[in-house]
């Protein structure tokens, strides 16, 4: 008998140590769906997601008290900010527009055109401390965690998030956190998602149906960049094995893109100035304007823009996929209404991702 209930108790404790460990963490993944990749050194835990939620959301994040991330990547716009260009805390415009942050956490590269920047935790200090342009316009030594240290709610969040550190408040636990926060907005049920993924016939219209045949087409070849569970060939998950992502010239200018050159800022390679970074098309049809410019004002312009095979048609970097097609005022609808397929109404409306802080 002895033996037996050492190895209950046994099995019973490694149960319970296992639900305890950081990477228990919950993605709620519908079938089908892979995870995310996570770096070794920051594993998933709810205490560090729900403190990063308060962060992004905090406006002490900025110089003035003005701006928090959230001011740019605002959820009901599927964490973009309906602006063609982003502006600061200080007024100051960015020469891009702000990303969506959905599904971030697959992304093999960050912003739109810097393939260096692959953590989201670096990313972090972009915004916050970056000059050119200033976002948030934090400098080290500003009180900024002092200030945490005072709020009440951050000693008790602090605390859970980072167990056992005897100064948790540092700025690299505060990128830690955010970090968590982001790979946590993931968007999985959209129509399309329920139909292709769930079996929902009726999930979309015919017209959804009709529109991804099209954008499956070998002629308008909207997959051949947009492709996979994410719509980016720039997405990665934990069954990659790539370790590098594609970035393209869609041929918006001509010759030279200033004052964006994408990638060749990094590369300094003649051959890719003017590539970019094929952004996710879930819950596009809420995250207008459009291009890393917003350059195209809808979701019609796009199109125009890939029927016409790009804007310049002079540019030596135009990716060859790029070359244009005849489309029908339907196939226009059709192709629209499978783009609108993809907005997550749960995920634009999810209180977990919504601002903690109680309003004023
Ligand atoms: C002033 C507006 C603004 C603020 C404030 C801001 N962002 Fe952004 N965000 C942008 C813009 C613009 C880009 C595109 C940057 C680029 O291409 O260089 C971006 C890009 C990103 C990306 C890359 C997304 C992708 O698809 O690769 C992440 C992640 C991100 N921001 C997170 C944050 C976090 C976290 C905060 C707060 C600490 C924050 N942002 C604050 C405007 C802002
Ligand atoms: C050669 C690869 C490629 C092909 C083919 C392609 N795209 Fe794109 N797409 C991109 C890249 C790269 C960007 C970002 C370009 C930029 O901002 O400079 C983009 C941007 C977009 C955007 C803007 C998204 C946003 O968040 O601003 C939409 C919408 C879009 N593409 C839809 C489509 C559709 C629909 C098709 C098929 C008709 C298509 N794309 C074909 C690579 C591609």
């Amino acid at each position: 008998m002895r033996p037996l209930i050492a190895f209950a108790a046994l099995a019973w404790i490694s149960v319970y140590a296992r639900a305890g460990e950081p990477d228990a963490y919950d993605w709620n993944l519908p079938k089908g769906f892979p995870k995310p990749r996570v770096p070794a050194d920051n594993p998933m835990t709810t205490a560090k997601v729900e403190l990063g939620r308060y962060l992004f959301y905090d406006t002490r994040m900025s110089v003035n008290g003005k701006a928090s991330c959230a001011t740019c990547h605002k959820q009901e716009l599927a964490f973009t900010d309906g602006r063609a260009a982003a502006i600061g805390a200080t007024g100051e415009s960015h020469s891009r527009s702000a990303m969506s942050l959905v599904n971030i956490a697959y992304s093999g590269a960050l912003t739109w055109s810097n393939p260096n920047m692959t953590q989201l935790e670096d990313q972090a200090l972009v915004p916050m401390f970056g000059e050119r342009p200033v976002e948030l316009g934090r400098r080290e030594g500003d009180g900024f965690l002092s200030r945490l240290r005072s709020e009440t709610k951050y000693r008790e969040l602090f605390g859970k998030a980072f167990p056992g550190e005897s100064e948790p408040f540092t700025t690299a636990n505060v990128t830690k956190a955010v970090a968590c926060f982001e790979r946590s907005i993931i968007s999985a049920r959209s129509p399309y998602d329920r139909y292709h993924y769930g079996g929902e016939d009726h999930a979309v219209p015919y017209a959804a149906k009709r529109g991804e045949i099209l954008f499956f087409s070998q002629n308008i070849a909207c997959f051949r960049c947009h492709g996979g569970f994410n719509f980016s060939d720039a997405s990665v998950s934990d069954r990659s094995t790539r370790r590098s992502i594609e970035f393209h010239n869609t041929g918006l200018y001509s010759p030279y893109p200033a004052p964006n050159f994408g990638i060749y800022e990094f590369t300094h390679d003649p051959a890719d100035i003017g590539k970019f970074k094929t952004p996710t098309l879930r819950n596009v049809a809420v995250t207008a304007p459009y291009m890393h410019d917003g350059s195209a004002r809808t979701l019609e312009d796009v199109l125009d823009h890939y029927a016409a095979g790009g804007r310049a048609h002079d540019n030596p970097n135009k990716d060859p996929l790029v070359h244009g097609f005849a489309l029908s005022k339907e196939e226009r609808a059709d192709l629209a209404a499978f783009l609108q397929s993809l907005t997550d109404e749960e995920l634009l409306n999810d209180r977990r991702f919504s601002n903690p802080w109680p309003s004023k």
